[in-house]
C-alpha cells in the first residue's frame, strides 16, 4: 500500500462542539450560541466537553493515541468578539497555548478558521448573505495567521460551505435558520470568496503555509437508467457538490445549475449575464490555487427523480439494510469514497487530498468493566482507510486522514445523542474513556 511516510494521521473536532467556555476570556456571542438560546440545540454548547479548561489533558490523550496531527477549529468570537472590531488577545492566547502544547507532544496543529460559528454581531449586520462579511473574514484570517503562523503551517479556511450555506440559509435547520434561496446563493458565494481571500491573507502572513478548504460531499449515482433518474442525479450533484468544487478549482459555477436556478426564479438575469452577486475578480479570488483539498466524507447516495417536496435534494432510492447504516441513518459506502477520490483527482487535479473528516456515530457505552467495545466503528474506520489506500494505489495524491471525532461531542441540532468519538465522554462528569476504536486507531497509525 502506498500512503506516504509523512501522511497526516489525525483526529478532528470543532470549537462549538467541544470547547464550552461560552463567556470565558472575553469570548463574543456566535450564531450557534444564539441558535442554542432559541432552543434549537438540545443540551446547549455552553459547556460541551469543557475542552476550554481540559485542553492539556485532552492533548495528553491525543499523544497517548499516537496522533500525528490534530484538526480543531478556532472560534472567530474568541479572536474578534464582535467579528471585525477589537482583537481579544486572551482568546488568541488560548489557541497559542494549545498550539504549543500540541507541538510539545509532536502533534501537528491543523486549525480551521470557520466551522460555522459566525459572530452574532456580523449576523446582525446581515451575515454571509452580506458582502462585507468577506472583508471581516479576511481580516480575521490575517490576525489569526499572524498570531499563530510562526508555529502553524497547515491551515483550513472553511469547513463544509454547503452545510453552512444550505442548512443555515435554505433549510433553516442550522444557525442562522434562514429559509431563502436569495439569501443562500449569495451566502455561498461570499463564503467562497472569503475562502480565496483568506488563502492569500494566510500566505502573506506565513511564508511556508499550506492552505486548503474542507469541502463536504455527497457522491451519488442515478438509482436506475431511467433518464429522469439520470437527470435527477446530475442536478443533485450540481446542487450538493459541483456548486462548490467547480469554482474552487477555477471552473466557475456550473452552467446547468445557473440555468436551473434562473428558471426557478432563484437568481435574476438572463442566460449569459453575470450572476447578480458576482463582482469582477471574484471568480479568480475563489480559484486561487490551494495546497490541498480537504474532503469530509461520510456517505453516498443513489438518486431517483425528485418528487415535488425535494426537487433539489433528490430522494435516496430504496432503504438499505439496517446493518448498513450508522446511527445518523447514513448508509455505509466505503467503495464510493475510492471512486470519488479518483473522480476528484481526474476532474480537478488537486495538488493533494486530505480526508479532513470521516467517522461514524454509534452509541456503544461502557460495559460493567468500563470497556467500550465499539466494533462497528472499527469496521467503519478500517473500511474507509482501506478506501483511501485504494485511491492512493490508483495514483491519487492522498496526504492525510482525520477521524471524526476525537471526543463524543455536541452534534449540532442532534445534541449529545449522537456519539462520533474515538473517546467516550460522560457528559455529566466529563470523564473521558478511550473506546476500543481509539486503541485500534493507535495501532493502525503505528502501522503507517
Ligand atoms: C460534519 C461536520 C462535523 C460533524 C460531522 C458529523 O458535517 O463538519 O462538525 O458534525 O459532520
Amino acid at each position: 500500500m502506498t500512503l506516504p511516510a509523512d501522511f497526516a494521521w489525525g483526529a478532528a473536532t470543532s470549537a462549538y462542539q467541544i470547547e464550552g467556555g461560552r463567556h470565558a476570556d472575553g469570548k463574543g456571542e456566535s450564531i450557534w450560541d444564539r441558535w442554542s438560546d432559541l432552543g434549537n440545540v438540545p443540551g446547549t454548547g455552553d459547556v460541551a466537553c469543557d475542552h476550554y479548561t481540559r485542553w492539556r489533558d485532552d492533548v495528553a490523550l491525543m499523544a497517548d493515541l499516537g496522533l500525528k496531527a490534530y484538526r480543531f477549529s478556532i472560534a472567530w468570537t474568541r479572536v474578534l468578539p464582535d467579528g471585525d472590531g477589537g482583537v481579544n488577545q486572551a482568546g488568541l492566547d488560548w489557541y497559542s497555548r494549545l498550539v504549543d502544547e500540541l507541538l510539545a507532544h509532536g502533534i501537528e496543529p491543523w486549525p480551521t478558521l470557520y466551522h460555522w460559528d459566525l459572530p452574532q454581531a456580523l449576523q446582525d449586520r446581515g451575515g454571509w448573505p452580506e458582502r462585507s462579511t468577506i472583508d471581516a473574514f479576511e481580516r480575521y484570517a490575517a490576525v489569526t495567521a499572524r498570531a499563530l503562523g510562526d508555529r502553524v503551517t497547515n491551515w483550513i479556511t472553511h469547513n463544509e460551505p454547503w452545510v453552512a450555506t444550505f442548512l443555515g440559509h435554505l433549510e433553516g435547520e442550522f444557525a442562522p435558520g434562514l429559509t431563502d434561496w436569495r439569501a443562500a446563493l449569495p451566502a455561498a458565494h461570499h463564503i467562497l470568496v472569503s475562502h480565496g481571500r483568506a488563502v492569500t491573507a494566510i500566505r502573506d502572513a506565513v511564508s511556508d503555509a499550506h492552505v486548503g478548504i474542507a469541502l463536504d460531499c455527497r457522491p451519488n449515482h442515478p438509482a436506475s437508467d431511467d433518464p429522469a433518474d439520470v437527470d435527477a442525479a446530475r442536478h443533485f450533484d450540481g446542487f450538493r457538490n459541483r456548486w462548490f468544487f467547480d469554482p474552487v478549482f477555477g471552473r466557475e459555477y456550473p452552467v446547468d445549475m445557473v440555468e436551473a436556478y434562473r428558471e426557478r426564479g432563484r437568481i435574476d438575469g438572463a442566460t449569459g449575464e453575470p450572476l447578480p452577486f458576482v463582482e469582477p475578480g471574484d471568480m479568480e479570488a475563489i480559484a486561487v490555487p490551494i495546497d490541498f483539498l480537504g474532503l469530509n466524507y461520510y456517505t453516498s447516495l443513489a438518486v431517483s427523480a425528485p418528487d415535488s417536496e425535494s426537487e433539489d435534494t433528490g430522494v435516496p432510492a430504496g432503504t438499505p439494510a439496517v446493518e448498513g447504516h450508522t446511527e445518523m441513518g447514513w448508509p455505509i459506502t466505503p467503495d464510493a469514497l475510492t471512486d470519488y477520490l479518483v473522480h476528484l483527482h481526474e476532474t480537478y487535479g488537486p495538488a493533494a487530498i486530505v480526508i479532513t473528516e470521516n467517522g461514524a456515530s454509534y452509541s456503544d457505552a461502557p460495559d460493567a468493566d468500563g470497556v467500550i467495545d465499539d466494533q462497528r466503528r472499527i469496521q467503519y474506520l478500517d473500511a474507509h482507510i482501506a478506501a483511501v489506500e485504494a485511491a492512493a494505489d490508483q495514483g491519487v495524491p492522498m496526504a492525510g486522514y482525520f477521524a471524526w471525532s476525537l471526543l463524543d461531542n455536541l452534534e449540532w441540532t442532534s445534541g449529545y445523542a449522537q456519539r462520533f468519538g474515538l473517546v467516550w465522554v460522560d457528559h455529566d462528569t466529563q470523564q473521558r474513556i478511550p473506546k476500543a476504536s481509539a486503541h485500534w486507531y493507535r495501532d493502525r497509525i503505528a502501522q503507517g
